[in-house]
């Protein structure tokens, strides 16, 4: 689908896995929720630069399908975060014209969360801005087994690429071209595993919560250096 980016255009769609946050509060000597707190002012300003480089599509991996096994205290607060941090800012991110989507396995959530989920696509389904999607209880083969199971509920029978494609939970989003990770982990965690397949990886040993919009253009500076070649000669 969306493989025809040629490098020296800025990434059309920017995957970012948040990673950090709990290390960098407890080298503050902090709780880790403090962590997450401060992570989401990374997440504004990540938010705004990709805004600003006219980048389309925004994938933030909030909460992966494996963030269940964390203390239910730590799961709890991250829900209640986002959904405080999604009913206050819904209408700010509508005037700047974001469209706000969510992937995952809706659901397991809590109800308020879903609700919110639902009032913020509801309000934003026409903007024509950023395209901002959380990836929230989400988790890559979780998403092609939900596939797998729309397409045999379906009665199709010839199984193509772009028949799963249509049924993952991105159906309408184009892959990503750039995949950022923070924190100095080297690993996909479960994310995007499909869409991924000829993403440009960008990691970089920065802590969620200390991360810039410097280090936002720094990951776009990468990739124009990358050639991409999508398994074709150069
Ligand atoms: C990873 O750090 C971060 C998370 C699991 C949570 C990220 C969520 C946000 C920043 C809020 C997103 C906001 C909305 C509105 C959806 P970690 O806890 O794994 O850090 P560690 O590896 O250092 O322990």
């Amino acid at each position: 689908m969306k493989e025809k980016t040629e490098p020296k255009q800025n990434p059309a769609h920017i995957a970012i896995i948040m990673d950090g946050n709990g290390r960098w509060a407890n080298k503050q000597g902090l709780p880790r929720i403090a962590g997450h707190q401060e992570g989401l002012k990374a997440t504004r300003i990540a938010v705004q630069a990709a805004k600003d480089c006219g980048v389309k599509y925004l994938t933030l991996y909030s909460f992966s399908a494996e963030n269940w096994k964390r203390p239910e205290e730590e799961v709890n607060f991250l829900f209640r975060l986002m959904e405080d941090t999604l009913r206050k800012e819904g209408e700010e991110l509508h005037q700047n014209n974001v469209k706000v989507l969510f992937i995952g396995r809706r659901d397991e959530l809590p109800q308020e969360l879903k609700d919110t989920m639902k009032n913020i696509e509801k309000l934003t389904y026409d903007n024509t801005g950023l395209n901002l999607i959380f990836a929230i209880n989400y988790g890559g083969r979780q998403e092609i087994t939900d596939a797998v199971q729309k397409i045999m509920d379906s009665g199709e029978k010839n199984i193509t690429e772009d028949v799963i494609r249509k049924n993952l939970y991105t159906a309408d989003i184009p892959f990503p071209d750039l995949i950022i990770r923070t924190s100095g982990e080297k690993r996909i965690s479960n994310f995007l595993l499909w869409q991924g397949a000829y993403a440009e990886f960008y990691f970089t040993p920065v802590l969620w919560p200390a991360f810039t919009e410097a280090d936002f253009l720094k990951a776009i500076g990468a990739y124009h250096r990358r050639h991409r070649r999508f398994g074709g000669a150069s």
